[in-house]
């Protein structure tokens, strides 16, 4: 006897779509350009960011540093503290650029943020030659600590 084949089980949770290569593209020049506007006359270590809400508004931030050096905020800090401030959520790509032999990704503060304001978003970072990475947030910062440990 030939076994019944069962339905397919339906899918719980939506299939996250993946953004398209000319999004990834559009949002590292939007962060390239926000990079230009970086203060960072004390490490001069310029960087550019730029956070996509899944419903396609983009918000930018640049590094801005200051003489008392603790206070120095990163690129994509300031772009989620836009957004927020903005009213924006459901974020789903932060794209990063800087100017640095190896891809640079965000600092583990920044990871941190990310974590609480976007969740796994995935995060885009270029080079000023164009080499890109792209990974999810939870292979940056695996086992974050969020609000549910409270
Ligand atoms: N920085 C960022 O803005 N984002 C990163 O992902 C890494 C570091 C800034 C902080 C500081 O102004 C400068 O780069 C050097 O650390």
């Amino acid at each position: 006897m030939t076994k019944k084949k069962r339905p397919a089980p339906r899918r719980r949770t939506a299939k996250r779509a993946f953004p398209t290569r000319s999004m990834l593209a559009a949002m590292s020049a939007l962060a390239r350009e926000a990079r230009e506007r970086a203060h960072a006359p004390y490490s001069r270590f310029k960087v550019g960011a730029a956070l996509k809400t899944r419903t396609g508004e983009i918000v930018t931030g640049c590094n801005i540093e200051n003489a008392s050096y603790g206070l120095s905020m990163c690129a994509e800090r300031v772009a989620v503290f836009k957004a927020v401030s903005e009213g924006l959520d459901d974020f789903d790509v932060i794209a990063v650029v800087a100017d640095s032999k190896r891809i640079t990704p965000p600092c583990g503060p920044c990871r941190q943020i990310l974590w609480e304001y976007c969740g796994d978003v995935l995060v885009h970072m270029t080079d000023l030659k164009g080499r890109s990475r792209t990974l999810r947030l939870s292979e940056l910062l695996p086992m974050p600590f969020d609000g549910g440990h409270l």
